[in-house]
């Protein structure tokens, strides 16, 4: 193998409890020892107890957004002693639908970053261009803005920092980035991240990730996994894509 791979499953707003413990069972029984791909699971804060109870060492889970203070007046929010506590190791930060749907922006999105690297949770930053921005020709200028905010983060965090590349169109609607501007964009993150740490900065790709094109985009150059939505919600495409994916490294 010549490159770290994570296939990270975002289940969204996804799952009771119950349901997701079974889920996350499921994916524990196709674990491979010879296959090198890395899971992490991604789910809604009520079901982050029930992935405590099931944990598998193998496969990390954590929650999909959390709020920078230990505790206080925050109604709706999560914070990191919270996920901590019952074993989430990781956050998503910044994901499209955060930034779209619930108005989150750069200021908000560096302090919940800032928070979750300080005390001891790994980020999944996301970044991702709309299609009027890349209609625009702004792609890479739009992504170099988004990335202002990580680039201290990675300087002091540099093993706990995981940058996803979600171009926004391409996100639930079933219309995946072809592979060339998915490389060149993974390229374009990572040129402008060496600046700031030796230490290479593994770049996921989100947006239509299904069994069928999985292969291709493992095999570019630039990308070290997937953050996936729609496949990462029932076994049998989430197995397929852990075996495609190992089988094109
Ligand atoms: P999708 O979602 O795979 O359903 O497009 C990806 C994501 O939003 O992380």
């Amino acid at each position: 193998m010549t490159k770290p791979f994570f296939l990270v499953a975002n289940w969204k707003m996804h799952f009771t409890p119950s349901e997701a413990a079974s889920l996350y069972r499921e994916f524990g029984s196709f674990l491979s020892e010879e296959n090198p791909v890395h899971l992490w699971v991604s789910a809604p804060a009520i079901s982050l107890p029930a992935l405590g109870e099931a944990a598998n060492p193998k496969i990390p889970f954590g929650s999909q957004n959390v709020h920078f203070e230990d505790s206080g007046a925050f109604t709706g929010e999560i914070s990191v002693p919270m996920v901590k506590s019952v074993g989430g190791t990781f956050t998503l930060v910044g994901h499209s639908e955060r930034r779209t749907l619930f108005h989150e922006e750069d200021d908000l999105l560096t302090k919940r970053a800032l928070g979750a690297l300080h005390k001891g949770l790994k980020v999944v930053f996301c970044v991702g261009e709309t299609l009027e921005e890349r209609e625009g020709g702004k792609t890479e200028a739009v992504l170099k803005e988004q990335l202002q905010t990580v680039i201290p983060l990675f300087q002091e965090f540099p093993n706990a920092l995981v940058v996803a590349y979600e171009p926004v169109w391409a996100i639930g609607t079933g219309k995946v980035a072809s592979e060339e501007e998915i490389q060149s964009a993974h390229s374009a993150i990572k040129t402008v991240m060496k600046s700031s740490s030796e230490t290479p900065l593994p770049v996921l790709y989100g947006g239509s990730v299904k069994p069928e094109n999985i292969q291709g985009i493992a095999a570019l150059p630039d990308v070290n996994g997937a953050l996936v939505g729609g496949a990462s919600l029932k076994k049998e495409s989430f197995q397929a894509l852990y075996e495609k994916a190992a089988a094109s490294l």
